[in-house]
């Protein structure tokens, strides 16, 4: 059996969503110590529906895959389901990944989460 699933190698060949939102709402970034990858996530956010997401990985295939999926996923949602994305969700989505590779849609979520955090944050402030 190959080791990637055929929606895993499209999203890493051809991945979604990737670049920078200058004006983001909410933005970021999280890294997993142990493989040096690094994740960065950018929201648009209108009337809590994420109008735009983008993000930029600099990590292996699994995590481009799972960051592409990621956002394909809350891309127009309201940011309440957004909230509730797991990494499960994103690698079964992809049709699985391998185990030692759950770690990377782990990511995803975090980086997904801690925007969402940044952008709460970023809306009390200014209220
Ligand atoms: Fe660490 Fe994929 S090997 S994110």
């Amino acid at each position: 059996m190959a080791l990637y699933s055929e929606k895993v190698m499209e999203h890493f060949l051809n991945p979604q969503n990737v670049g920078v939102i200058e004006d983001a709402d909410g933005v970021g970034e999280v890294g997993n110590a142990k493989c040096g990858d690094i994740m960065k996530m950018y929201l648009k956010i209108d009337n809590e529906v994420i109008s735009d997401v983008k993000f930029e990985t600099f990590g292996c295939a699994s995590a481009i895959a799972s960051s592409s999926m990621a956002t394909e996923m809350i891309k127009g949602k309201p940011v309440a389901e957004a909230m509730l994305l797991t990494n499960k969700a994103v690698a079964e989505a992809l049709d699985g990944l391998p185990p030692h590779k759950m770690h990377c849609s782990v990511l995803a979520e975090e980086a997904i989460q801690s925007a969402l955090e940044d952008y709460e944050n970023k809306k009390t402030k200014s209220e």
